[in-house]
């Protein structure tokens, strides 16, 4: 899909590319969400260089949705976020959408708005490793790849652009916390790569079918979002966690298991007896590659390919869909 003659907007969020530092030499230590969406999108097509012909006859559009350290989003902003998407993805003049969101939840948020919404337009979302000022800045490069894919690429469906790569919302997650190439899709792998402002995909990737669990205008008021933790199995895992978040009131619990899946005995007891308290407990699995492949042992709902955090996003929207049919 060309996306020339139309606009891209430019969602801001806040990050580490929004981040400021005390100098130009300080990578590490800083704080995240300091600059605004109008400021990066300026860095990143400034006239250092020239914009690349993809992007000449395009539009852009700046909008500050949030400006936050993404270790604090939050379903108040994730439910703005994913309105304001929705209201732009429907009008016609515009191509496409970049967010710009911190790294640490990045892939929740991704994958949470490819859930609750259906768009027939990319969303690409980008970040950076090291703040606005530091002398080596990956943010504005990232932003411009973001633009590039944004405007070039051949779907639908909610993409990560960082470091030269491009990766989906299924399959994304952090797995470094200091290094720029901070992001992987494990055995699935990258979708395609940005260089020189030239995308180019994976020939082999292959697209996962879009899957809306509830549209964004069927969410309800944040406040009444059900509340779902994930427990994770380890050695000498105890039960008392489990029976009391139970007793708190939990409605769902997403079980990072070892393995392919597996949970202690003493943690499997305590499951059990949440579920028998219409406690809705998935299963997924605490390696970072891989799907858990459902067994006869297995005696919870397993949530394939998908990490614990994302397990937990999917869970989120299936308490809020059944409780919305009822
Ligand atoms: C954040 O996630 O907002 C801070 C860390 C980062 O963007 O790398």
């Amino acid at each position: 899909m060309q996306a020339n003659n139309q606009k891209i907007v430019v969602l801001g969020t806040g990050g580490t590319i929004a981040g400021e530092s005390e100098s130009a030499d300080e990578g590490l230590s800083y704080k995240a969400a300091q600059r605004g969406i109008s400021d990066l999108l300026k860095s990143a097509s400034g006239s250092h260089l020239p914009l690349p012909e993809v992007l000449a006859a395009c539009q852009f559009e700046a909008e500050q949705v949030a400006q936050l350290d993404s270790k604090d989003m939050d379903f108040e902003t994730w439910t703005q976020l994913a309105k304001r998407c929705d209201h732009w993805l429907n009008q016609d003049d515009v191509a496409a959408l970049v967010i710009t969101h911190g790294t640490d939840t990045l892939e929740e948020t991704a994958y949470f708005l490819s859930q609750v919404l259906n768009p027939s337009k990319p969303i690409v979302l980008t970040c950076a490793m090291r703040p606005a000022n530091f002398k080596d800045a990956d943010g504005p490069q990232n932003l411009r790849d973001a633009l590039v894919v944004a405007a070039s690429t051949k779907g639908p469906g909610v993409w990560l652009v960082a470091a030269g790569e491009i990766h989906h919302s299924q399959f994304v997650q952090k797995v470094h916390p200091t290094r720029l190439n901070a992001f992987d899709s494990g055995e699935t792998g990258a979708a395609g790569r940005v260089e020189n402002d030239k995308v180019q995909w994976v020939k082999t990737f292959n697209m996962p079918s879009p899957n809306l669990k509830l549209h964004v205008s069927q969410l309800p008021l944040p406040a009444q979002w059900p509340w779902v933790e994930i427990v994770m199995n380890h050695v000498n895992a105890s039960q008392k966690h489990v029976d009391a978040l139970v007793n708190a009131g939990v409605q769902g619990l997403v079980l990072a298991g070892t393995g392919n899946g597996s949970v202690s005995s003493q943690m499997k007891e305590s499951l059990l007896r949440a579920q028998t308290a219409h406690v809705q407990v998935r299963l997924s699995s605490r390696c970072n590659q891989g799907a858990v492949i459902p067994t006869s042992s297995h005696v919870f709902d397993a949530s394939g390919a998908l990490s614990p955090v994302k397990t937990r996003v999917a869970l989120l929207l299936d308490i809020m869909s059944k409780q919305q049919n009822h």
